[in-house]
C-alpha cells in the first residue's frame, strides 16, 4: 500500500474513455462525482486511452480526444494537487498485468460481459480481441491502485464486479495482493436520459454536450423529442422536465411542474428554460476550458506529473504480483 494512504481516507479510482464529446450523462454519471470526491478522498482519475483503441483507429483523432478529455476534467475543477490525474497508456504496468489476469480469466466470464455480448448479438463477426478482453484491462486499471471505491455509471457496474471476481481469484490462487473494490453509483444519476428519452449515449446520437458551442447546445436542447400535447393543455413531466431536474433546485422544479399542470406553457418555452439552466450551469467551466486551451503545455505537464505519481503505486503492485506468481526470482 502506498505511503500516501492517510488514516481512514478512502481511495477512489475511476477512468473515462476518450471517445467523444463529454455529455450530461458523462458529467452526472461520472465526471462530476470524480471531481467532488477529491475533497475528502485520495483520488486517482485517469484517461482510459488504451480502451479507446478498441474503436478509435486514427492518430490525430485519438490525440484530439485525449486532449479534449484532459481539458474537460481540468475545466470541471479537477485539481491536480488533490487528485492523481494521468493517462492509462503512460503506465506500462496496466498492459503488463493484463496478461497476468488474462491467464486467470475464464472465457465465459468475458462472453457474458455486456459490451462483447451486445456486439455479438448484433451479429458483428469482426469483434476484435481487445473488445473481448476489455473488462480484463479495466480490472487491472482498478486493482493495480487498490482503491476502496470505484465511482461509475450503472452501465459499468458489471465491469467492477468482474474486477472483484478477478481480484478474489488472483488472491486465492497466488496469495493476497488485491483489494476487492466497491462500485459506487450515485442514485440520482444512475441513468441520465437523452434528448429522445432513452439513455443518453454517444452511440444513440441523443446527447447534450456540456462544452458545445452556444449554437450547437441550442440545437441539441431544441431537438428534444416531445409528444404533441397542445400549448393550452396540461402536461405530464417529460424529458425536458427530467433534464431540467438534474440542474434545478426544488423550487425551480416545482415551478416548472406547476406551469406544466396549469397548461398554457408550450414545449418550446420549457426548452428555452432548460437551455438557460444548462448554459448557466456550465458557463464557468466553459470559460475555464477556453483559458486552458491556450495553455496545453500546462495540461501535458499535469498528466506527466500525474503519471509519475501513479507509477509509484503501479510499480509497487507489479512487484507484489511478480513476487507471488513466481516471475521474480532473487
Ligand atoms: P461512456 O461515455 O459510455 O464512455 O461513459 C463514460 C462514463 O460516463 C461512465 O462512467 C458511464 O457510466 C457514464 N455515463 C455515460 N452515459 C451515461 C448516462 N446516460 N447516464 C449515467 N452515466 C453515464
Ligand atoms: N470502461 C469505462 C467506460 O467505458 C472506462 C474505464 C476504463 C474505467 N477503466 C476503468 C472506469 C476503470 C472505472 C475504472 O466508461
Amino acid at each position: 500500500m502506498s505511503t500516501s494512504h492517510h488514516n481512514k481516507t478512502k481511495r477512489i479510482l475511476s477512468g473515462v474513455k476518450p471517445t467523444g464529446k463529454a455529455h450530461i450523462g458523462n458529467y452526472l454519471g461520472a465526471m462530476r462525482n470524480h471531481v467532488n470526491m477529491q475533497q475528502d478522498h485520495e483520488n486517482f482519475i485517469f484517461i482510459a486511452d488504451l480502451h479507446s483503441l478498441t474503436t478509435v483507429k486514427n492518430k490525430a483523432e485519438l490525440q484530439g480526444l485525449i486532449i479534449d478529455l484532459a481539458l474537460d476534467y481540468l475545466a470541471l475543477g479537477l485539481d491536480p494537487k488533490k487528485a492523481v490525474f494521468f493517462r492509462q497508456s503512460d503506465i506500462p504496468e496496466h498492459t503488463e498485468l493484463t496478461w497476468i489476469l488474462n491467464c486467470l480469466t475464464p472465457m465465459p466470464m468475458l462472453e457474458n460481459a455486456h459490451a462483447y455480448k451486445d456486439a455479438a448479438a448484433k451479429g458483428n463477426k469482426e469483434i476484435n480481441a481487445g473488445t473481448f478482453t476489455y473488462p480484463v484491462l479495466m480490472a487491472v486499471d482498478i486493482l493495480i491502485y487498490k482503491p476502496d471505491i470505484v465511482p461509475v455509471g450503472k452501465d459499468q457496474k458489471q465491469h467492477v464486479e468482474i474486477a472483484r471476481d478477478l481480484a478474489g481469484k488472483f488472491n486465492r490462487t497466488f496469495g493476497e495482493v488485491f483489494k476487492l473494490p466497491e462500485p459506487y453509483i450515485p442514485k440520482e444519476a444512475a441513468v441520465v436520459i437523452g434528448t429522445d428519452g432513452q439513455k443518453m449515449s454517444k452511440s444513440y446520437g441523443n446527447t447534450i454536450e456540456i462544452f458545445a458551442s452556444d449554437k450547437e447546445l441550442k440545437k441539441q436542447v431544441m431537438g428534444i423529442i416531445t409528444d404533441s400535447t397542445p400549448i393550452e393543455a396540461p402536461k405530464a413531466p417529460d424529458t425536458i422536465y427530467q433534464l431540467y431536474s438534474y440542474f434545478a433546485n426544488e423550487q425551480e422544479k416545482a415551478d416548472l411542474l406547476e406551469k406544466y399542470q396549469a397548461g398554457g406553457m408550450g414545449y418550446g418555452d420549457a426548452k428555452k428554460q432548460l437551455l438557460e439552466k444548462i448554459t448557466e450551469t456550465f458557463k464557468p467551466y466553459r470559460q475555464e476550458r477556453e483559458k486552458l486551451k491556450n495553455d496545453l503545455k500546462y495540461v501535458m505537464d499535469v498528466l506527466k506529473t500525474g503519471a509519475e505519481k501513479a507509477r509509484e503505486t503501479a510499480s509497487a503492485t507489479k512487484a507484489e504480483v511478480w513476487d507471488k506468481t513466481g516471475l521474480s526470482i532473487s
